[in-house]
């Protein structure tokens, strides 16, 4: 395969999000703000300070705001220039910098990830790619994704972030198996899609990211409906690891499981807690709570 710089990401964010409900009646999921910025916006900052410069975005019907905040608001600069404020002004632009494109693909049809994935098959082309899911918010000292980016630089091989969770929580990850190759790296030999505890190889669970090689593309097209009737990114990975090496990366850091409430209230406790400006009187107001 020929070596490429990774300048793409894709970013699957056609989903209900019915696990929100209100919340996402009428506002996609990826827009929910942790602290002051949504969701999608960690994810896509994430990819840029990784070097991907093409973001591309496999929408649904209601996804409109993600691509509205990707997008100029001019009227909103206007007003604030006039206004002379300048700090708000910059906080406006820098979500999307100059060099950043993004490009916008419909998912007609919610059948599965792996299917969310085939749809940017025509944009990517032949090429390595990274796959973010919004819902997983990762903070590391250094992003997670450049991290991966590093492995993927030396081993030219697709790199699945990866963690351990405890045995009951299985069912809610792809779950991989294989040799270690060094202590964050293992030489991934099974994938499963959401194993019950006692049918998982071990306890190693992909998180949210993912280096792909263009390769996946085919495998994904042939495989059938997986786990839940859905199109399953990680059948297409099994299909991959017989043709070329799928490595699993232990990242350095912390992710917070954004799809579910308990996990989008930690992000948002912990993330105000770090936060240079709220932080120091947010701590002061959780020691106030008689708790
Ligand atoms: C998806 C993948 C799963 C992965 C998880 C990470 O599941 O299918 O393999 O472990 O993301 O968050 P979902 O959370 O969309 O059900």
């Amino acid at each position: 395969m020929a070596i490429h710089k990774l300048t793409k990401a894709i970013f699957p964010v056609a989903g209900l999000g019915t696990r929100f409900l209100p919340a996402t009646k009428a506002q996609p999921k990826e827009m929910l703000p942790v602290v002051d910025k949504p969701l999608i916006q960690y994810a896509v900052e994430e990819a840029y300070a990784a070097g991907v410069r093409e973001m591309i975005f496999v929408t649904g019907r209601h996804k409109r705001p993600i691509e509205d905040h990707f997008d100029m608001t001019f009227e909103l600069e206007v007003a604030l220039e006039q206004a002379g404020k300048q700090e708000l002004l910059d906080v406006v632009r820098s979500v999307k910098p100059d060099d950043m494109e993004c490009i916008y693909v419909r998912q007609a049809q919610a059948l599965g990830l792996g299917h969310a994935v085939l749809c940017a098959r025509r944009l990517v082309g032949n090429e390595p790619f990274a796959v973010l899911l919004a819902d997983d918010l990762m903070v590391g000292e250094q992003p997670v994704l450049k991290q991966m980016v590093e492995q993927y630089a030396e081993w030219r091989t697709s790199i699945l972030a990866v963690q351990e969770v405890p045995a009951e929580h299985t069912r809610r990850y792809g779950i991989v198996a294989g040799t270690p190759v060094s202590e964050t790296l293992m030489d991934v030999s099974r994938i499963v899609e959401k194993p019950a505890p006692e049918d998982a190889p071990s306890r190693l669970a992909v998180a949210g990211r993912y280096i792909l090689t263009p390769g996946i593309f085919h495998e994904i097209a042939s495989q059938p409906r997986g786990v839940g009737g859905e199109i399953q990114l990680t059948d297409g990975i099994a299909g991959l690891l017989r043709r070329e090496k799928v490595f699993a990366y232990r990242y350095q850091g912390k992710r917070y499981d954004c799809g579910s409430k308990e996990g989008f209230l930690q992000a948002n406790v912990e993330l105000a807690l770090a936060h240079p400006q709220l932080g120091p009187g947010f701590r002061d107001y959780l020691k106030s709570l008689d708790i």
